[in-house]
């Protein structure tokens, strides 16, 4: 799992002023929290006085209380109140816990998970990658899934666009799974693929909309490493354009979430939306029960122990991209930060300008030898 990355990590709307929930991410614990003004928060979730989890206290004057002795945290990490001590008391340089940076996107939380100054983070996606998203045109419906799989095996998942045949009862011809030829486009983060396949008998509610002759099914991949986000665009007939618009935060090394929204301009009136998220829900299950069971858990870090053939060179790119980032430096290694029973925090961008006088350790980082490119 990989730090310097913004994830996605729920949605606005379940996140009211005044309130706190948890968040599990890259295997860590974090509080989220939403001051009066509105403003999300995000804090490590480990209290540096003696192990509280701040998200099980409560949310008192825009700061988290931790249920243990009180102590308050700031939006910024920072101590203000230690009640044993008196209100005149002196705060401890160290009281203080790891702040991320929160955005809201989508009506998505969206956090960033390390400790890179503002100036070298990635700005968010622009409209260009969800231009939909507001338009009276397109119908939404959201939804999440936690797939009981690794990220990579996930996000090479949905890279892939030779399964959907095979997997999917509700997608392409399973008589002719043919592909046409694609490549694999760059776009500033986000690398793209198109695919054209035959498409499948017409089927269902939505048939009713679709065209007796139809072409083929053309289908476009998109995939940006910042939220880890993807969008997978579907024309299953002349006029008729839906999308799966979705972002995957690793929980665990064999935990994902997958957060969604579904965007479509035909059968816009709300009574269809249950059919649309029963269709989603079925495609994730789908996707489940062969994942579940992928060997090893995660991918390989060498395509030569792997037999790529032309429908995975999207999976390629992106498995490149996270090994240039694991080159960075920016692999956690659990099994390390194991090793000694000690309580760590992802880094925060405070360490970067202010490294000393932190409780916790840092999580550990995994340093890889940079490689040939020998596929
Ligand atoms: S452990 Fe949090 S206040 Fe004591
Ligand atoms: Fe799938």
């Amino acid at each position: 799992m990989l730090i310097n990355m913004w994830y996605v990590v729920g949605s606005s709307a379940e996140l009211a002023p005044g309130t706190s929930k948890p968040l599990r991410m890259i295997g860590h614990d974090f509080v989220l929290f939403r001051d009066s003004d509105g403003k999300g928060h995000c804090l490590s979730d480990i209290c540096v006085h003696r192990g509280g989890s701040l998200c099980r206290g409560g949310v008192v004057n825009d700061t988290v209380q931790c249920p243990y002795h009180g102590w308050r945290f700031t939006g910024e990490g920072q101590c203000v109140e230690i009640p044993s001590l008196g209100p005149d008391a002196s705060i401890p340089k160290r009281a203080r816990v790891d702040s991320y940076p929160v955005a809201e996107k989508y009506g998505w939380i969206w956090v960033f998970a390390g400790d890179l100054p503002e100036s070298e983070r990635p700005p968010l996606p622009d409209h260009d990658f969800f231009p939909e998203y507001g338009s009276n045109e397109y119908r939404i419906t959201r939804g999440s899934y936690l797939f009981n799989v690794n990220w990579m095996r996930a996000i090479d998942n949905i890279l892939d666009p030779a399964h959907p045949f095979h997997v999917h009862s509700d997608f392409g011809h399973f008589e002719d799974q043919r592909l046409k030829r694609f490549e694999v486009e760059q776009h500033g983060t986000a690398t793209l693929s198109k695919h054209q396949f035959k498409s499948m008998p017409k089927r269902g509610e939505w048939r009713e909309g679709m065209a007796d002759e139809r072409p083929d099914t053309l289908n476009q991949i998109q995939f940006n490493m910042t939220g880890m986000i993807f969008r997978n665009d579907i024309h299953p007939s002349p006029g008729m354009h839906h999308m799966v618009f979705s972002a995957y935060l690793p929980v665990e090394e064999d935990k994902v979430l997958n957060t969604w929204i579904h965007a479509r301009n035909f059968f816009t009136d709300e009574k269809y939306d249950a059919d649309t998220i029963r269709r989603n829900y079925a495609v994730l299950q789908e996707d489940a029960v062969v994942l579940n069971h992928v060997a090893p858990l995660k991918s390989p870090r060498n395509f030569t122990n792997e037999l790529f053939i032309e429908s995975d060179i999207h999976i390629a790119a992106f498995r490149k991209k996270v090994r240039a980032l694991e080159e960075k430096g920016w692999a956690l290694d659990l099994k390390a930060s194991d090793q000694d029973d000690l309580a760590r925090a992802i880094p925060s961008p405070k360490r970067t300008d202010d490294p000393k006088n932190w409780v916790l350790e840092p999580a550990s980082v995994r340093h890889f030898k940079k490689q040939q490119a020998a596929e």
